[in-house]
This record gives structure tokens, sequence and C-alpha cells, in this order.
């Protein structure tokens, strides 16, 4: 059940001018968050923006004993709400409802999982990451994004038994160009018979490109989209994904509630 609290910040850190990690005191959300699930998230207290936004829950935070006390929120500065989420204060308070939405389904050994991301796409993963690896789970994160200075939380994901491939628009660190291409030569070489789950969340056009090419090596492959979304509770329609039957037939699903992650090889892509 997802529960709404006016969460505490806790800490705000800045990872460069547009991006940043909020930290909240949540634990009623941290303790039902599963990996891949979101937040709707209001961060002013004025009518601008009206409406929540949403966003990924990152890391669950966790006392000495283990216990989660609170969720921190990966946040990339595009307009005015997520300009509210990069200025936050300590202290503040934060109305935040979740956790919401269908999580990654997490694999099991001898499964490996690949991870694709690309920019704040980063943000699932954190979670998930940690979970394959309470699994044992043998795991890759691609990571793309436009230069080396946008790649954050390399020592984390390094920490958690992660391997990393890196991509840049301009090749300032690891390969330069789009991220599905490291992915695409990776899946060339696997042996069909080695079981995989490919793990994707970032722009529209890499989320397209993932799930072609994962089709074509016929790999199963879970997207986390985002869409616009008004209530993230069912009600708006805002979120809408076109998706097509195991029958062929078409059909939408509210991407808040049947998503954000959802089968890949379902979506109707442009
Ligand atoms: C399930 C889900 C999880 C998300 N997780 C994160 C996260 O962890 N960190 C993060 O920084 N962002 C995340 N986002 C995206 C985030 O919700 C949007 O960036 C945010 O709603 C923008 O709000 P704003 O008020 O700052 O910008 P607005 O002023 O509302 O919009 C600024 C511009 O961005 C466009 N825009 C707004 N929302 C989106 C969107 N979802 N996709 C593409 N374009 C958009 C608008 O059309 C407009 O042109 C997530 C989105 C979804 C659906
Ligand atoms: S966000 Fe309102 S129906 Fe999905």
């Amino acid at each position: 059940m997802p529960v709404d609290v006016a969460a505490v910040v806790i800490a705000n850190h800045p990872l460069s001018a547009d991006y940043n990690v909020l930290a909240l005191s949540a634990p009623a959300i941290a303790e039902a968050a599963a990996p891949g699930q979101f937040v709707m998230i209001k961060a002013g207290r004025g009518h601008d923006p009206l409406l929540r936004r949403p966003f990924s829950v990152f890391e669950v935070l966790r006392d000495e004993r283990g216990t989660p006390t609170g969720i921190s929120l990966l946040n990339k500065r595009i307009g005015t709400s997520t300009g509210l989420v990069y200025d936050a204060s300590p202290g503040q308070r934060v109305d935040c409802l979740g956790p919401l939405g269908r999580p990654f389904s997490v694999i099991e050994p001898p499964s490996e999982a690949w991870m694709v991301a690309g920019g704040v796409g980063l943000a699932p993963f954190a979670a998930l990451a940690e979970s394959l690896r309470r699994r044992r789970v043998q795991s890759v994160l691609f990571y793309g994004a436009r230069s080396g200075s946008e790649l954050f939380y390399l020592e984390t994901f390094r920490g958690l038994g992660v391997e990393l491939v890196l991509t840049t628009d301009d090749g300032s660190l690891g390969e330069r160009g789009r991220v599905v291409a490291p992915l695409e030569r990776r899946l060339a070489k696997r042996p069909a018979g080695e079981p995989l789950m490919i793990y994707a969340c970032g722009p529209e056009g890499m989320l397209a490109a993932t799930a072609k090419t994962a089709a074509r090596y016929g790999r199963s492959c879970q997207v986390s989209v985002e869409r616009i979304m008004g209530c993230g509770l069912g009600g708006c329609y805002s979120c809408v994904v076109p998706m097509r039957n195991e029958d062929g037939r078409p059909h939408h699903v509210r991407s808040c509630l049947a998503g954000p992650v959802l089968a890949a090889d379902q979506i109707v892509w442009d």
C-alpha cells in the first residue's frame, strides 16, 4: 500500500550543475519499496507546479542495524519541480507518495543481469543492483551519458560487484558513442544457452534501441518507461503506453499502474 508522507529532507548532495541526490526520511516508503518503483513528489508549497512529479526510488537508506529509514532520489533539473528538488534544503518537508507502480522482476542465478542506463535513467538501478547482489546474480551496468562528468555513482556500483561498461557522447570517459553499441557486441558473443535478463531505463530512443537489440538476440528485456504522469495513481490517463497482446491486438496501459516497468517486447515502439 502506498503511503503519503511529508518527508523531511535529510541531505542534498549536488553532483553537478544539473544533478543532485536528495535524501528523504520516509521509513514506511523505504520499507515497502521494491527496485523500479517510484514516488510522486511535491517539493514546493505553492501552486506552481500544482501536480506532483514522478521519481524513481534511487537508494533505500538504512540505519546501522539495517532498518530502512528513508529513500534517496537521483534528480536531473529540467523544469520547475526538478528545480525545487535540486534546491531543497535539509530540514525542509517534501510531499512524498509511494511506493507506486510495478517493480522490476528480479532474476536468480545462474541468469546474469545486464542493466542499461542512459543519463538520469541510472535512477532505478542502485536499488536493483543491491537486490541482485543479495541474490548473488552476476551483473553488468552499461551506462551512457553526454560526458564523463555526468557518469555518477560509479564506485557505488563497483562496490556492489557490478561490472561497468561506460559510454559518453564526447568520448571523455569510456567508449565514444551510444550505450547500445557495446551491449550489442556483448550480446553477439554470448552463447544462447547462457541465461540473461536485460533491464533498461533512459530516454525513449535508447529504450527502443535496447528493446529491438534484445529482441534480435532473443533475450528478455524489461524497460522502465518515462511518461508524463499527472497523478501516479491511474486517474488521469496522462501516462498511457501503446502495447500489443500476445495475439497481436493493440491496447493501451497506464504506465503508472501496469508499469513503469514493462515487457519490452509488448510495447509498440514508433
Ligand atoms: C516513473 C518515472 C520515474 C522518473 N524518475 C526520475 C528520477 O529518478 N529522476 C529524475 O530526475 N527524473 C525522473 N523522472 C522524470 C521526471 O518526472 C520529470 O523530469 C519531471 O516530471 C519534470 O518536472 P518539472 O516540473 O521539473 O519539469 P516540467 O516543467 O514539467 O517540464 C519541463 C520539460 O520537460 C518535459 N517533461 C516533463 N516530464 C517529462 C518526462 N517524464 N519525460 C520527458 N519529458 C518530460 C516537459 O514536457 C517540458 O518540456 C521520472 C519519470 C517517470 C515517469
Ligand atoms: S499518471 Fe495518472 S493515470 Fe497514470
